[in-house]
């Protein structure tokens, strides 16, 4: 076989003690069926107080925002319910889930976009709004005024910055509105005083480039001061989310894949993936063409630390000075919207292996009672392996599944071709044997619930919370979660 080119997940010591505890997962899997997702609610308290240390830090005031739809569990919410953290929500339902966590209406944000119905319920429950449109907030205006709703708090999403001076890439969004329609924008702010206050500006880009977002933060300074001229008293920039995790233990691991990707597409090695996908490269007459469209997994600089980078890079057309120091100058708080950062080592995705099938081609499929969707790694270019958490008192090795590392295809449990767990050949360490479990790990960040449904009656995963207590593992259904009450520290 090839030299193995493993991907290993960077697994954290909450992460790491739960993969090592086979009987526990079996367990679940056997009382609950396969696919199981499992989340850890201490996890993200652990993961807020990260984020709330780069706040203090800086001496930066404000809130941070969970962006729930990273994941729909109940048991994070309501963990984070117990925590000083608020909460982004995007729809009606995540807006009754927050509710009905604990979140009380000051610390709800709703972004993206919305329906008359979502709109009602966040105003009739003094909620802030995150305002994506000149129309939106007209409606917004239309139905407090009409429905004697209380004023509602308003931030403005703004896009399409411009760097002064330097080339820096913006990308075009279909959110927030443009601020060369800054003007008449705040022209109806203005003339909606009575049904709404506007206390801030925002952005949210979906890029990882710390230039860009570093334009459009110094470009909300500026917006800030447009307003306070006239007469506004805006005091929040809501730089959003997009901080980004780090889901590969190794660099040099990455470093190498991808260059054996780029061999393999090449035609100078043999395929590394089903059919030789190129993940978005190509050769042309042995000429590489295309662009890598992956996640870059390796990814040391992220969440917490992102923000920290972010918030101390100079302001290029305001003196130069850290943007963190310009907030604090201003006395601006800051609002983050944390999504896939905030749930970073919260989540295991386990599937149980069905079949192990080794084809006259030299193919070797794993079967897994999972399907694409049920962990949409794939999906989001996240290469990342899986773990193999052994049966306990499984199967003795045998000649085949002792021969150490090797190279398998992951494939689903729905009649479809392109049920493809990964298209990446998954190198794993040994061969695995039914009844074994493949361990997806750090997969709360959008993987597990956000793409699964019902496609052929196959079951979505479950999901349970699983925290510690005197060393060992306890669980229960994510929605029977309740922070404090669960874990029995209110007795
Ligand atoms: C408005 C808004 N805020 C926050 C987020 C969270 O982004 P991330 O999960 O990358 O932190 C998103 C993601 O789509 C978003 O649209």
């Amino acid at each position: 076989m090839a030299t193995p080119l493993f991907l290993a997940p960077r697994l954290e010591s909450r992460l790491t003690s739960l993969l090592d505890s086979p009987g526990f997962l079996h367990d679940l899997v056997s009382a609950l069926g396969s696919p199981l997702n499992v989340v850890l609610p201490d996890q993200v308290a652990e993961n807020l107080e990260q984020f709330r240390s780069v706040y203090r830090r800086h001496r930066l005031g404000g809130d941070i925002f969970f962006a729930h739809k990273a994941n729909r569990s109940s048991s994070l919410v309501r963990r984070l319910a117990a925590t000083p953290a608020a909460i982004d929500i995007a729809s009606l339902g995540e807006l009754q889930h927050a509710l009905g966590s604990g979140f009380a209406p000051d610390r709800i944000m709703a972004t993206g976009p919305k329906n008359p119905e979502f709109l009602w319920l966040a105003a009739r429950s003094g909620i802030t709004v995150n305002i994506d449109s000149r129309a939106e907030l007209e409606e917004l205006a239309a139905l407090v005024g009409k429905f004697g709703l209380p004023r509602v708090r308003i931030l403005l999403r703004l896009s399409s910055f411009e760097a002064t001076g330097t080339t820096v890439l913006t990308r075009k969004s279909r959110f927030g509105t443009s601020v060369q329609e800054l003007d008449s924008l705040l022209n109806a702010v203005e003339s909606h005083r009575d049904t709404t206050e506007l206390i801030g500006v925002a952005y949210h880009l979906d890029t990882i480039g710390l230039p860009e977002k570093a334009v459009a933060l110094e470009g909300c300074i500026k917006v800030m001061n447009a307003c306070h001229s006239r007469g506004l008293r805006p005091r929040v920039i809501d730089i959003g989310g997009g901080f980004g995790v780090n889901y590969l233990a190794d660099g040099e691991q990455w470093e190498r894949y991808t260059t054996e990707l780029t061999n393999a597409v090449l035609g100078r090695r043999s395929p590394l993936t089903w059919q030789g996908h190129g993940y978005g490269l190509r050769s042309e007459g042995g000429t590489l063409r295309g662009a890598l469209g992956l996640y870059p997994a390796h990814r040391p600089v992220a969440g917490p630390r992102y923000l920290d980078e972010l918030l101390s890079l100079p302001a290029p057309s305001l003196g130069g000075r850290p943007l963190a120091t310009l907030l604090l100058e201003n006395l601006y708080d800051l609002y983050t919207e944390p999504g896939r950062a905030l749930v970073d080592q919260c989540g295991l995705a386990l599937a149980k292996v069905l079949e192990v099938r080794r084809t006259a081609a030299g193919d070797c499929f794993v079967r897994l009672e999972m399907n694409a969707g049920d962990v949409s790694l794939e999906e989001h270019g996240v290469l990342v392996d899986p773990v193999l958490v052994p049966r306990p008192g499984g199967a003795a090795a045998t000649s085949d599944n002792d021969s150490g590392p090797v190279g398998v295809h992951l494939i689903g449990n729905l009649c479809l071709e392109a049920d493809f767990i990964t298209r990446r050949t998954v190198f794993l360490p040994r061969l695995p044997v039914p009844g074994d479990l493949l361990g997806f790990a750090n997969t709360a960040g959008y993987f597990m619930d956000f793409s699964a449904d019902h496609a052929l009656h196959q079951p979505i995963a479950r999901k349970v919370a699983a925290f510690e207590d005197a060393g060992s593992w306890r669980w229960c259904l994510d929605d029977q979660y309740w922070p404090n009450i669960t874990t029995g520290e209110h007795i």
